[in-house]
């Protein structure tokens, strides 16, 4: 956890939005495995945490944005919580870890919240997303759970996202932090996908990495010889000499940052001709666009142009024909590249994703595309120094979707499906790496995961 004075200025930060009345901050809660007690690993609300820094269950938060007073709320252990939890702190001395003066029992909430609004001052929430958050905001706000989500108030979230998005230093140590882990995982999986080995057998050996600091997953990881399904989550298959392994894991540290990384690479540890090929214009798809960072560029453009690169190279192979510009514009550039460039990363690893895709990701001059594929882009907007973006873009052949769009001769004009259905079992590529906005361009986080096929080809010989 960070200093409490770090806690104490981001509320002075977002008291400074201008906003009047209540701003409530309600902590998550632990979620049943499958029963009560049972319960999965807790996850903090990461807007409650980022302004009360705490990473407990249980806890609320309000700052009463007219005065700039902060309140805590949650309950003192009982003797009960220590025979089973062993010693607590006081809900006092967790309030002074982020410097909040005052902390009341948690019972206490509903009624200030109901005097607040008997005397017209708003409360003001960010939505929701979680099912027990709803039902607890209901009776918090004397409403129906049905009706909480509706009545998020945009302006509060605006100003959130503002903050949230720009990272201070200390975040940004702690991202790198992640990424130490991250970089052991990624060298780990590509050192034991031997021939023969079942994918879930890497994916035990990544996590047991993560687990031994007492992390856990920042999401679930896809790791997969099947690169091609996009968030593929099954972990069954049996390694074999020369297939293309897609390996997209991340871990959320101890200090509640997230990293979000893809390698990609063949077992067996050299690429063939093919691999190699498509692997060097991904890799030039992601290069291009990291040199394109910068504050004030639209990512949407970024996106554009790591598309432009991959089309004008898979042109070259005999993939594409006619005017790369105008191949990107039509969407049929998306046969290949179906999803986004990247995101916003932080404390979530698609970052306050929950507060609305398009609130946090477009405005500012840009709107998200109706076309598929760069539809799937969840950043749109102009960049700014401060900001942690992934960079994340993949070449994949997905029988299904040829399949369908060469039914329907869609952009066949552009595309040349014979040759896309010779690479029907090639799998997919992605390369995946975690950015920094600096004032004049941009820095890669974390130290270097190998990445060219040199680079990857000497670590898996070892
Ligand atoms: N790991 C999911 C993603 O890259 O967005
Ligand atoms: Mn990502
Ligand atoms: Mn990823």
């Amino acid at each position: 956890m960070f200093a409490p004075s770090v806690f104490a200025a981001r509320r002075a930060r977002l008291q400074q939005a201008g906003l009047s009345g209540l701003l409530l901050f309600v902590g998550n809660v632990d979620s049943p495995m499958n029963y009560h007690d049972n319960t999965l690993p807790f996850v903090q609300d990461s807007s409650f945490r980022y302004f009360f820094g705490l990473n407990e269950p249980g806890l609320a938060g309000v700052i009463d944005a007219d005065s700039g007073e902060a309140t805590l709320f949650g309950n003192d252990p009982d003797v009960s919580d220590i025979v089973w939890t062993g010693p607590l702190p006081s809900l006092s001395e967790r309030a002074a870890k982020a410097a909040v003066g005052r902390s009341r029992p948690y019972a206490e909430l509903a009624r200030l919240l109901a005097e607040a609004r008997a005397a017209g001052r708003p409360v003001r929430y960010l939505a929701p997303y979680r099912g027990e958050t709803l039902i607890e905001m209901g009776r918090l706000l004397d409403v129906h759970p049905a009706e909480v989500k509706a009545g998020f108030c945009p302006a509060l979230t605006r100003a959130v996202v503002a903050l949230r998005e720009i990272k201070g230093e200390e975040e940004i140590a702690e991202m790198e932090n992640a990424l130490g882990v991250t970089h052991a995982m990624h060298i780990a999986a590509m050192q034991n996908a031997k021939p023969g080995v079942l994918e879930y057998q890497v994916v035990g050996i990544m996590e047991g990495i993560m687990r031994r600091h007492d992390w856990h997953l920042a999401y679930p990881s896809i790791f997969s010889k099947r690169g091609e399904v996009l968030h593929n989550h099954g972990h069954g298959n049996v390694l074999q000499q020369g297939d293309l392994v897609l390996n997209d894991t991340g871990c959320a540290s101890g200090g509640g940052y997230a990293s979000d990384i893809t390698r990609t690479f063949p077992v067996g540890g050299k690429f063939s001709t093919r691999q190699r090929e498509l692997y060097d214009i991904v890799l030039e798809m992601q290069e291009a666009a990291i040199a394109a960072i910068k504050p004030g560029v639209k990512y949407q453009d970024i996106h554009k142009l790591s598309a432009a690169v991959m089309v004008e190279r898979m042109a070259e192979l005999g993939f594409f024909r006619g005017d790369a510009d105008a191949i990107v514009e039509s969407g049929a550039y998306a046969i290949a590249f179906p999803h986004g460039l990247g995101h916003q990363i932080g404390m979530d690893v698609h970052d306050m994703e929950a507060l609305g895709e398009d609130l946090v990701g477009y405005g500012d001059g840009a709107e998200r595309s109706p076309l598929f594929g760069l539809g799937y882009l969840r950043l749109g907007k102009p960049l700014k120094a401060g900001m942690v973006v992934t960079v994340e873009p993949g070449v994949y052949f997905i029988p299904a979707l040829i399949e369908a769009w060469e039914k329907e001769e869609r952009h066949s004009a552009f595309i040349n499906y014979a040759k896309f259905r010779e690479y029907a079992d090639f799998g997919g590529i992605r390369i995946e790496d975690n950015v920094l906005v600096t004032a004049d361009g941009s820095r890669v986080l974390g130290e270097p995961i190998p990445k060219t096929v040199e680079e990857i080809e000497a670590v898996m010989a070892v």
